[in-house]
């Protein structure tokens, strides 16, 4: 019998991708922003559907459905009757931003059709849908609560449902302008970050602040009700009819106008990031215990944009009522694209899931580009690059010893992640124990603020040396406490440190990955997953007795994660990285011959 394909799409939002599913399995997902080199690319996802159909070796002649991830005419619905709601007022962004939801969303089937050249059936979920399908259908339980928390999708703004068997069924949901996601972005506007990118810098900057607006924020902006649902106050925003996200009213109550980006961090913005962050916790706290109540369910699975909230998910695993949590790792509008195939292969073709306990069908969500060995070499010989090549053990040998010397390592190993994270197949890889090698690596490699802590791949049958956790964290998305064993007492004089100088003291004996609160954002990784670089961390264990890597995504700031040898080598040459490993090759930066920043290598590459 001929397999049936269902390829999804997530598009024209942000982050576009593409996933290809045959007979049900996930065989390929990428975001198009991989490919086009253009962080969180909205457009139409046609390399990345290349990409997915190239992995099966089919035409769109061979699709037997396409899904798109949201239901256009819906969310055109909202944006009318929002506009219309307030108008004058929103007339004038009306004006700048209706012909261009006209063009482009209400008019989506005529470009999918002409862009996958695909006369076949096409079908649309809604987006609190797809989201709540990429939460639950490819999770390790055969029924669940689960729980999507977004920006906005149509009208929905975060939803609580179920899942049971084969399919999922919507419970509650809070309606739009109330939004977590927005209340977390009009935050991160004001703190002067990039709306839809900073969310993550917020969550990172508020362990240095004191949550000193908390009670504003309730009092003001936030009517939060037993249950988690809410009304936000619309005065304090302007994002249903200005171009900006919060109004003159937001400005005077929290004192001044919005941070102008990348001036100096004060300790308003660390004590901000902190407040909002609380809010967001205890809204995530309620919407979870709501779930549990509703379901009366012992798991709970999570998506949608606020899922990658790491610090919200180690709190309800930790203080809610779930036994065990899943969540999804391309929680934002990309695996949108996932949750829509997957949808159709379960509930409209009819077919049976069969969950595996203990094992999800993310497959470690390594599911985008590989490249061979013979790709690789033609590369990098094409390039007149230094390298040699060494078999598996040696590799992990000689690379556990360079890392263990302090130096910094772009690991490029096997299939690109799908989702925001780096789980050891496009990473940059450090020495957690060494003292200087957060400034190091933040500085002279990614080119970010500093303030910004870094992640621990961790053994996962050792995990529990290292955190206080037990629990599967594949996916770089739960924050947890590092052990207090291992924690290093900081002395009396720097506690008085102020803001972002508490950052070089050494707090544990892996304080590169030890937050200023000591807390870590863990991944653990299994064997099972990713064979290489689970044996890599073992080897590296055997030369230092840490089980623990500092894992950062392979990309410098403003720039998406590397995907090709190309993309990894010119990051590996314009940072001030050590070695790079590329599949089986190992590469020493004092070997390489002379950089020249030629227009090709500049396309599509800026250092923001
Ligand atoms: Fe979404």
């Amino acid at each position: 019998m001929r397999p049936v394909y269902i390829l999804g799409i997530s598009a024209f939002y942000h982050d576009s991708a593409a996933c290809l599913l045959r007979d049900g399995e996930i065989i390929a997902a990428a975001q198009e922003e991989r490919f086009t080199r253009k962080k969180g690319d909205a457009d139409f996802p046609a390399r990345a559907v290349e990409y997915c159909l190239g992995v099966a070796g089919i035409t769109t002649a061979d699709l037997a459905y396409v899904g798109f991830y949201d239901k256009p005419l819906l969310k055109f619905e909202r944006i009318l009757e929002t506009y219309l709601g307030i108008a004058p007022r929103g007339f004038r962004s009306f004006l700048m931003a209706g012909p261009l939801w006209v063009k482009d969303k209400l008019y989506i089937e005529r470009q999918l059709r002409t862009c996958l050249e695909y006369s076949g059936p096409i079908l649309y979920a809604e987006h609190h849908e797809s989201h709540m399908a990429s939460a639950f259908l490819p999770s390790p339980f055969e029924q669940a609560a689960v729980l999507t928390l977004d920006g906005v999708g149509e009208w929905a703004t975060a939803a609580i449902g179920i899942g049971d068997a084969d399919d999922i069924e919507i419970l509650r949901e809070l309606h739009w302008p109330d939004s977590l996601g927005l209340l977390y972005s009009a935050f991160t506007y004001y703190t002067g970050f990039k709306v839809n990118s900073g969310e993550y810098k917020v969550m990172g900057l508020a362990p240095y602040g004191e949550p000193k607006y908390l009670d504003l924020i309730y009092e003001e902006l936030l009517d939060l009700k037993e249950d988690g649902s809410f009304r936000l106050n619309q005065r304090y925003f302007d994002y249903l009819g200005g171009l900006t996200m919060t109004s003159t009213a937001f400005h005077d109550l929290f004192g001044g106008p919005p941070r102008v980006p990348e001036s100096r961090l004060t300790q308003k913005e660390m004590d901000l990031a902190r407040s909002v962050q609380e809010v967001c916790e205890e809204v995530m706290l309620r919407m979870a215990r709501t779930a549990h109540a509703e379901t009366g369910l012992d798991d709970l699975c999570l998506a949608g944009g606020v899922a990658l909230n790491c610090v919200g998910n180690g709190r309800i695993l930790r203080e809610g009522p779930f036994r065990r949590i899943w969540i999804q790792p391309a929680s934002g509008d990309a695996g949108g694209a996932l949750g829509v195939a997957q949808l159709i292969w379960h509930r409209y073709c009819r077919q049976p899931r069969q969950p595996t306990p203990g094992r999800d069908a993310m497959q470690g969500a390594l599911l985008g580009p590989e490249f061979s060995e013979d790709e690789i070499e033609a590369f990098l010989s094409s390039r007149g690059a230094a390298y040699e090549r060494l078999d598996r053990d040696e590799l992990h040998r000689r690379v556990a010893t360079i890392l263990a010397d302090e130096k910094v390592v772009g690991w490029f190993n096997g299939r690109m992640e799908f989702g925001p994270r780096a789980l050891g197949s496009r990473s940059i890889l450090g020495d957690p124990g060494s003292p200087r090698m957060q400034a190091q690596m933040n500085l002279k490699i990614k080119f970010r603020e500093g303030f910004r802590p870094f992640a621990p791949s961790v053994l996962r049958e050792r995990v529990s040396e290292y955190f206080e956790l037990d629990t599967d964290s594949p996916y770089m998305l739960l924050v947890a406490p590092v052990r207090q064993e291992r924690r290093i007492p900081v002395a009396a004089e720097a506690r008085s440190l102020w803001g972002i100088d508490r950052l070089n003291l050494v707090r544990s004996d892996i304080p590169a990955v030890t937050h200023v609160d000591d807390s870590a954002r863990i991944q653990t990784v299994t064997r099972e997953a990713n064979p290489d670089f689970h044996d890599l961390i073992n080897e590296f264990a055997a030369v230092t007795g840490r089980a623990v890597l500092i894992n950062t995504s392979f990309n410098v700031r403003g720039e998406p994660i590397v995907c090709t040898p190309a993309d990894a080598y010119r990051c590996f040459m314009r940072t001030n990285m050590d070695h790079l490993v590329l599949g089986p090759f190992l590469l020493d930066k004092a070997a390489q011959p002379e950089w020249e920043e030629t227009e090709d290598w500049r396309t599509g590459f800026q250092l923001d």
